[in-house]
């Protein structure tokens, strides 16, 4: 078949000629997750949580205000290192996750979290240090845990949102890889007032689930939106 296939290198990418149809190529790339660092060396993109941008998010608010009084709302909650060859359909974004551990009173450090505005996108994160859960909650309300530890692969299908949480006493690094055209939506978790569980620590070193009394069931209409948003 190479008699049909003709490839001509310049500047990393390629131009390659199949059966009559002309594409670019992108470059094959590798990139090393720095695993004691908790990042994506040779990343595209970077970012940061502080603590400040998860105000609201925790249940107890006092506890919260001791924190950040103590800790400063400028001090790194979670990091993102990613590399985005692109946001097209067909494409992948991946990167490496580290979120520091700790609790709010009694609840342990999360993510945002988010459902993907694409919702029928789905997700695949790695364990690669620490331990955590994966707290996922479907368009109906149902909660379901993955736990994450060294080597776990866990997969979050399409239309669930999804939080991660760090239940152990180390930083908790993952790798993650999901469809450039997933999009975030992060909306769905403040308009029902967060997730329907919280993952809170069981008193024995380890974490249970407790009810979040402040949420809003979602109605059969936002449901039935969250099923259409799929392009
Ligand atoms: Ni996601």
């Amino acid at each position: 078949m190479l008699h049909f296939y003709r490839l001509i290198c310049a500047l990393g990418a390629s131009a390659a000629t199949a059966k009559g149809v002309e594409m670019q190529l992108k470059a094959p790339v590798s990139c090393q997750v720095d695993v004691t660092r908790g990042c994506l060396v040779g990343a595209s993109n970077r970012y940061v949580k502080t603590l400040g941008d998860l105000r609201g998010l925790y249940e107890d608010a006092a506890a919260f205000k001791e924190l950040v009084g103590r800790s400063g709302a400028d001090s790194v909650a979670y990091e993102v290192t990613d590399f985005k060859p692109s946001s097209a359909a067909g494409d992948m974004i991946f990167g490496v996750t580290r979120m520091l551990p700790g609790r709010v009173g009694r609840e342990f450090f999360l993510t945002r979290g988010h459902i993907h505005a694409n919702a029928n996108r789905p997700e695949i994160y790695y364990g690669e240090a620490g331990r955590g859960v994966m707290l996922l909650e479907s368009p109906e309300g149902e909660i379901r845990t993955i736990e994450i530890a060294p080597r776990t692969v866990c997969y979050v299908p399409p239309y669930w949102i999804h939080r991660s949480v760090n239940v152990g006493t180390q930083d908790l690094v993952m790798t993650f890889a999901y469809p450039a055209d997933s999009g975030q939506d992060y909306s769905i978790i403040e308009d029902s007032a967060g997730m329907k569980a919280r993952v809170v620590d069981d008193g024995a070193g380890g974490w249970r689930l407790a009810e979040n009394v402040n949420y809003l069931a979602r109605s059969d209409e936002r449901v039935r939106g969250v099923y259409a948003s799929a392009n």
